[in-house]
């Protein structure tokens, strides 16, 4: 898909890899970018990429909390009815937790896992060509963790898991529901972004691993715009790692044995 001219929703905009998401879609000309963030500094965020971009291309905050079906949905209903229209969907907004913050790690699975559901069927819904829409790309973001546990943080872990297992589900929807909408999911390594503070002495740790470094967000990026751009990518579990660069979950052409058809919304 040639990013120009189009139209993309970025949960967790603000953060570390949504900001670089939203700078590589930009750089490649998209039109309009909305920053989904329940941060309310994302204003200012969203009034440094304008400067950074002052031609005809828009970026829009929009608070909101996207673990809420509703409000998650008048985020997608005010991205539409001001651009025209959605093309891109990036659920990346998520947040790690420890086992023992009982509180903390029901938000984590909330959010990595449930908003992540949310937004992918909303984004099946707001870009379904069987429907009169454009159809697009959605990318999930998941995280290494869903292949290498990271110890003591159970809820991380797990909602990682699941957003690689849910995006293949989706994926086979495309063609078998006629969305005409792919999905793909990106699973970074450590990058430099504010979620390693949560933990005081992660980033520390991380270089003590042999081999590894943290990885540059602008990195990751270069990832996901493969993920939005190459047509033939549906279904695509793509990793970004130190040791690798960037490469494929080798089972992820791996489509469903059997299929059931759910009634279209
Ligand atoms: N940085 C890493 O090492 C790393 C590695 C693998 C995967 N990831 C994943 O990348 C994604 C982005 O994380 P990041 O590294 O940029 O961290 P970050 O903390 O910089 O960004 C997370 C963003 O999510 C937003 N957010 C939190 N709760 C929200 C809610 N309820 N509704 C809407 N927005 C909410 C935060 O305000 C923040 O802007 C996450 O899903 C994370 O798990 C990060």
């Amino acid at each position: 898909m040639p990013v120009a001219g189009k139209v993309a929703l970025i949960t967790g905009g603000v953060g570390g890899l949504g900001k670089a998401f939203a700078t590589a879609l930009l750089q490649a000309r998209a039109a309009a970018v909305c920053l989904v963030d329940i941060n309310k500094r994302g204003e200012e965020t969203a009034e440094e990429l304008r400067k950074k971009f002052p031609t005809n291309q828009t970026v829009e905050f929009y608070e909101c909390d996207v673990t809420d079906y509703n409000l998650f949905k008048g985020a997608f209903d005010f991205t539409e009815k001001k651009f025209g229209g959605i093309d891109i969907v990036c659920n990346n907004a998520g947040i790690n937790a420890l086992d023992h913050e009982i509180d903390k790690s029901i938000k984590a699975f909330r959010l990595n896992l449930e908003a992540v559901f949310l937004g992918t069927r909303l984004g099946q819904m707001y870009m379904d060509k069987s429907k009169g829409r454009g159809g697009g790309v959605i990318v999930n973001v998941a995280s290494m963790a869903a292949f290498m546990p990271i110890e003591n943080c159970m809820a991380y872990t797990g909602s990682k898991a699941g957003v690689v297992a849910l995006t293949k589900v989706a994926a086979s929807e495309a063609s078998l529901e006629e969305y005409g909408v792919r999905v793909n999911c990106l699973c970074p390594s450590f990058t430099d972004t504010p979620i390693l503070d949560y933990v005081e002495g992660t980033r520390e740790a991380i270089n003590m691993i042999p081999g590894h470094h943290i990885l540059k967000p602008e990195f990751v990026a270069e990832g996901f715009m493969q993920l939005v751009e190459k047509e033939d990518l549906n279904g695509a579990i793509m990793r970004v790692t130190p040791q690798k660069g960037i490469d494929f979950y080798k089972d992820h052409k791996r489509v469903p044995s059997f299929s059931v058809a759910p009634s279209k919304l």
